[in-house]
């Protein structure tokens, strides 16, 4: 294999071959092609697309980078959101839907940038632990039915080293990358289903609608090719997601929404993910509301966290320092930039800025109005949570202009979009 010859015909705007796409890989993976080689072959890609056949040949060479996950003789059917501020939907769902005795797999990651991750989020729960071995991941579904936890090195190793390179050489922003990078993981989980929630708006990797409409059929193509059960929620993201980012913070509205409680645009997007997830492990007639209203999904979250090592009862880091700021005019809520939100909540200290940093578990942003609610001016507009005080200025900064109050606002509509199967 010539990766020269590679790069070339991609750069020409041509299709690349199923054997060229799997020596590629295989020799990137192995450190047999240098990273200046593949980052100009990911640009070309950027620039010129793939087709469905190369998308498909481009996820099977990650998936058969590493081992795949023997989960026969589990139900199991799994949730992944392409990300997007506030969205904490994993703490409340997976426990929910194992609480109809599916098998919710959800080897998650740590955040980077402006979109928490999941891991950071439940590591601020005293004690719990995301490193499980596999066994230890397969106990934990057998006896609870939920596990999140972090994702095994072995598991399409080609696409960790590949999200590193593109996260350094601008070539994320590819729906086609995006696709196999997100599909070539859960088809090594070894999931028999998969719902998927693809995030559109100012907050999210899919700025519009078409894009997203276009990421959310690749990836069910992909995972219904492979032989996994796959549909998608499109779902809004141009204002943040419940009232909470940040660590702690999202863990503790996580728990009002599973005492049936919280905010009503979780509540939505969890019960809609929940009953895709459901029907697709073969429960379509079970009305998912139920197990929040009878505390059936927070005994299992209980065991979730219990399982993990963590303690379900122990309070959550409280941040050393809060800052309110108020809001200026009377009026409604017109319009509040996710992108804002979640840079604050980072730059607060809640994100990190390379992988290996650590995080504050305590810090985070608290809005305390939705789109389309009434406020007064003087009333708390945001709290901001820190630990750090050095980082208290920039945040007010990125937030200076990231909600509009108006006379009039658009009432909250529905955070579901669209949805898109096989
Ligand atoms: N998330 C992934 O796992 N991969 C991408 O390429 C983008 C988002």
């Amino acid at each position: 294999m010539d990766p020269i010859a590679v790069i070339a015909t991609k750069r020409d705007g041509g299709e690349l071959s199923t054997d060229q796409i799997r020596e590629v890989i295989a020799a990137y993976t192995a450190g047999d092609v240098a990273p200046e080689q593949m980052s100009s072959l990911l640009m070309a890609i950027v620039l010129n697309g793939m087709g469905r056949r190369e998308i498909a040949d481009w996820t099977a060479a990650m998936v058969d980078s590493g081992v795949r996950l023997d989960l026969s003789g589990l139900r199991t059917v799994d949730k992944h959101s392409t990300g997007g501020v506030g969205d904490k939907i994993t703490l409340p769902l997976t426990p929910l839907v194992a609480s109809y005795g599916l098998a919710v797999p959800q080897l998650s990651g740590r955040g980077l940038g402006h979109t928490g991750g999941t891991l950071d989020k439940l590591e601020s729960i005293p004690g719990w632990r995301a490193d499980l071995t596999v066994d230890e991941m397969r106990a934990q579904l057998r006896e609870v039915g939920a596990v999140v936890c972090a994702a095994t090195a072995d598991l399409a190793p080609a696409d960790r080293k590949l999200y590193a390179l593109r996260d350094v050489t601008g070539t994320v922003a590819s729906i086609p990358l995006i696709a196999a990078s997100i599909m070539s993981k859960k088809i090594a989980e070894g999931t028999g289903a998969l719902v998927l929630d693809v995030k559109v708006g100012s907050g999210a990797f899919m700025k519009n609608r078409d894009d997203a409409d276009k990421l959310a059929r690749a990836m069910v193509e992909l995972g219904s090719d492979a032989g996994v059960d796959t549909r998608a929620l499109l779902t809004d993201m141009s204002s943040p997601l419940g009232r909470t980012a940040g660590n702690a913070v999202e863990v503790a509205e996580s728990l009002e929404v599973l005492a049936g409680a919280g905010p009503s645009d979780v509540v939505e997007l969890t019960l809609a993910l929940a009953r895709e997830m459901l029907d697709a492990g073969g429960l379509g007639d079970v009305d998912p509301a139920e197990n929040l209203r009878n505390g059936r999904a927070m005994d299992t979250w209980r065991a979730m966290i219990t399982g993990q090592g963590g303690d379900s009862d122990a309070p959550l880091p409280a941040p050393r320092h809060t800052h309110v700021i108020a809001a200026e005019a009377d009026g409604r809520l017109a319009e509040l930039d996710a992108l804002a939100v979640g840079e604050a909540a980072w730059l607060l200290g809640a994100g990190r800025s390379r992988p290996g940093d650590s995080v504050s578990y305590a810090a985070g942003v608290t809005w305390h109005v939705g789109v389309g609610d009434e406020i007064r001016s003087g009333d708390p507009l945001f709290t901001l949570s820190f630990d750090d005080e050095s980082r208290l200025d920039r945040a007010v900064s990125r937030l200076a202009d990231a909600a509009v109050i108006a006379d009039s606002a658009p009432s909250p509509g529905s955070r579901l979009l669209g949805r898109v199967t096989r």
